[in-house]
């Protein structure tokens, strides 16, 4: 039997006919009382994302019910907030802010599977670290909130990068959606545009300066400051990854080079499979030789079947890949439409939180008042990245359970195995 005791996925093609119902059955399962109706979300993580996302639909009127969402939880590394009747988000920011813990809800001392169990909310927003080689903790989020019939918008790269496929076939298996547009590019919609618009123009390879961190240290280098001077500036803007060397060494980089490949081809492959080139102090004569003949050194990844790498290169200074600043560009060439040129922030926690927003709105049975998201492509021309959806309605809000609080027991990883068995 495959590893975990499930079987192997059948093989996957860019043009992928969906075996779910139409949109509208789904729709019309949503219970129809204006309140009732409301999505009701566990935000896990409350860093600067999750703040950022909190503080827009703070803003969006989440608390006099103009969005279609209710924030009933956050987690965060030290514990959880509960209020079915919405979290006041405006107390929480303020808390968080003030003494680094969470206010604004009933306190409790679970960790994030726990909150998922006790819960049960329609949609999980995965914005905690990514931090580890097996995506931890964020895959045993996505899995524990598939499992729980959760819906789920994720800014945490690790899941998809390094268990893409376990996600897949338990968002198939429980036909719940899994949205992660912001996991790479920032605000720049280059999942979406791969796995809605591409399809059926055959992408033949992503090339794609991936990290707005080493684009905007290797530019301000170009400039004439050092290697230290630039990653302090790097640091000071709130451009890096909490530890910089995910920057610094390519990690950040081959974890979106990995989502981009496996939003495009089957099999996936793991970020750990993605060669990778860093930037270390050694690159900065390389840098400076480079400007004197009218070219620049970027971080730059290449996507094709089955494999992808990052590697230092030098491109003309007069060209999109060399943009200062934080910038991510990517080149999509297709076998049947030529090629496109995508380019913008590549991070930023306010850009990720309009990206999540989009990434709510975009969940089928959404209806977004406050937003206008673009429509989604036909079902049958839609990717991996957006699973089918359910044939059984999600059971109603009210039968869930609403237990104590629980102990904190250190909850243990969760497998693709298990997601069947919850
Ligand atoms: N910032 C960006 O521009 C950007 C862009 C795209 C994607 N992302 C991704 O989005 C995610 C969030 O980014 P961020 O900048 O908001 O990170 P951050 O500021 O470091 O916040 C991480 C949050 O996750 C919480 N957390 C850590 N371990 C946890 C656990 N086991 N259970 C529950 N919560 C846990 C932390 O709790 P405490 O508050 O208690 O420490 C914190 O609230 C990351 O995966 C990042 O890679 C970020």
């Amino acid at each position: 039997m495959p590893k975990d005791g499930i079987p192997a996925p059948p093989p996957r093609s860019p043009l992928r006919v969906r075996t779910s119902g139409p949109v509208a059955s789904r729709r019309a399962a949503t219970p129809a009382a204006p309140e009732d109706a409301r999505h009701r979300i566990l935000l896990i993580g409350f860093g600067h994302v999750g703040r950022a996302l909190a503080r827009r639909l703070h803003d969006l009127g989440h608390s006099v019910g103009v969005t279609p969402w209710r924030v009933v939880g956050i987690v965060d590394s030290r514990g959880a907030i509960w209020d079915e009747r919405g979290v006041d988000l405006a107390a929480a920011l303020e808390t968080k802010e003030a003494t680094g813990r969470l206010g604004g809800g009933s306190w409790r001392c679970w960790g994030a599977l726990e909150a998922i169990r006790q819960v049960r909310p329609d949609v999980v927003v995965e914005v905690s670290v990514t931090n580890s080689e097996r995506g931890e903790p964020g895959a045993s989020h996505v899995l524990a909130a598939l499992a729980a019939g959760a819906d789920v918008v994720a800014s945490n790269k690790g899941p998809f990068a390094l268990r893409y496929d376990e996600v897949r076939v338990a968002a198939e298996r429980t036909g719940r959606e899994v949205r992660f547009g912001t996991t790479v590019g920032g605000i720049v919609p280059i999942l979406e545009t791969l796995v809605e618009r591409l399809p059926g123009a055959e992408v033949e390879e992503v090339r794609a300066v991936l990290n707005g961190t080493t684009q905007f240290i290797l530019s301000e280098i170009a400039e004439g400051r050092g290697f230290d001077e630039a990653v302090v500036e790097a640091q000071e803007r709130g451009f890096t990854e909490p530890d910089p060397s995910w920057d610094l060494e390519g990690h950040d980089a081959a974890l979106k080079a990995a989502i981009v490949h496996n939003c495009l081809f089957s099999p996936a492959i793991s970020a750990a499979e993605v060669g990778r080139e860093g930037l270390r102090p050694e690159v900065v004569p390389a840098v400076r030789r480079a400007r004197q003949r009218g070219r620049a050194l970027v971080l730059r990844g290449h996507v094709r079947p089955g494999s992808a790498r990052v590697a230092l290169e030098e491109v003309a200074r007069d060209s999109p890949w060399a943009a200062s600043g934080a910038t991510n560009t990517f080149e999509v060439r297709t076998r049947r439409a030529g090629t496109l040129l995508l380019q913008g922030r590549g991070a930023g926690a306010e850009e990720t939180a309009a990206g999540i927003l989009a990434d709510l709105a975009g969940l089928r049975g959404s209806h977004t008042p406050a937003l206008s998201p673009a429509r989604a492509a036909p079902e049958w021309l839609q990717g991996a990245a957006w699973p089918p959806v359910p044939s059984e309605p999600r059971a109603a809000t009210e039968e869930r359970p609403k237990g104590p609080a629980a102990p904190d027991v250190p909850a243990p990883p969760v497998s693709a195995a298990e997601v069947r068995a919850w």
